[in-house]
């Protein structure tokens, strides 16, 4: 009943879209690949390097899988590779450009459902940037007492970027702070609507939530790249960078390799058309410019930073250049 009602409106969206140009994922199909020993292992390195691949995780740990995107182009070569040395691999997903367009569809229905509702989002569907900010908007209005937006920077194509401060409103000053964000790479959707489940758990559902601010105020900055968040929207699906252009063909730093740590030691490129591509210098990018001054602004009160991913269902504590953990 309901797969009719969607299929009756994917062709009705279908006609008034078709002049938006999205990338078409036609044909690509995703390998799910386990390396069974150390050289097997290598090769799956070597192969993340080509950027021809796009690797979802980073093949950087012996007997977990990793999945890869590849388009038709280049599929027998792939496939020819990993038969060559062995490497055992199952298809799990035979054409992703129907994967993507059934998602924006759905998306696009559940958002028209959400169009009655009181609030600017649900969690039935994947927000847009305005939506969000919108919602941010709505919860300062309506919670004066606990919610404080800020304003901490622009992005490349001038968005603003705004953070929440949800406190318990019992005016103390200079609490514990929690920083949260998510969405630095921009096609990882549910990071930043994982962002929003904690705003609005803490915000609207305040009694169920009160312990979790008795000794800390929040700080959620819940898209920390929405110009290749929205370009991941409208355009390419898997977009991850940010958007600045960087030579005349290639566009967009991913944030997260863009820091002055280690910067450029481990798992990122040089290479400005890489998925992983570190900037051309630490701090290239105004997102990232603008989260380090946010943290700095905060040192001594920020006891705990989270950073909101997907994909690959880890949880991973620093650091990020080498193996070790911190002494603290
Ligand atoms: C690789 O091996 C698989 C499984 O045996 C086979 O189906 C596929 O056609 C091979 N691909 C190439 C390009 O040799
Ligand atoms: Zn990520």
């Amino acid at each position: 009943m309901f797969s009719k009602e969607l299929t009756i409106l994917v062709a009705i969206c279908c006609c008034s879209v078709v002049l938006a140009e999205y990338t078409s994922y036609e044909g690509h199909k995703v390998y799910d690949i386990k390396a069974e020993n150390p050289s097997q292992q290598q090769l799956l390195q070597q192969l993340a390097n080509n950027k021809a691949y796009d690797f979802f995780t980073l093949p950087r740990v012996l007997g977990l899988s990793t999945r890869v995107l590849v388009a038709p182009a280049v599929q027998a070569e792939f496939e020819a590779t990993l038969n060559s040395s062995q490497v055992t691999y199952e298809i799990i997903n035979e054409n992703f450009g129907e994967t993507v367009n059934t998602e924006r569809a759905e998306n696009n229905f559940y958002r028209s459902l959400r169009a009655k509702a009181q609030r600017s989002i649900s969690f039935s569907a994947y927000q847009r940037f305005a939506q969000i900010d919108a919602y941010l908007d709505e919860l300062a209005t309506a919670y004066p007492m606990r919610v404080t937006l800020q304003t901490i920077g622009k992005t490349y194509e001038e968005r603003n970027m705004r953070t929440i401060t949800i406190s318990n409103g019992d005016g103390k000053p200079n609490k514990k702070v929690i920083l949260l964000d998510a969405g630095i790479h921009a096609r990882e959707w549910i990071a930043p609507a994982g962002a929003l489940y904690v705003i609005q758990q803490l915000v609207e559902n305040f009694a169920a939530n009160a312990h979790l601010l008795e000794n800390y105020d929040w700080v959620i900055l819940p898209v920390v790249n929405p110009d290749g968040y929205e370009y991941s929207h409208t355009r390419t699906r898997m977009w991850r960078k940010t958007r600045k252009p960087v030579t005349t063909h290639c566009a967009g730093t991913d944030g997260n390799r863009n820091f002055d740590f280690h910067w450029g030691e481990i798992g990122a490129s040089s290479s400005s058309c890489a998925d992983v591509f570190m900037g051309v210098t630490a701090f290239s990018e105004p997102e990232t410019k603008a989260l380090r001054d946010l943290m700095l602004s905060l040192s001594g009160r920020a006891k705990f930073y989270l950073t909101l991913h997907s994909y690959g269902n880890y949880l991973l504590y620093p650091w990020g250049y080498t193996d070790q953990l911190p002494s603290n």
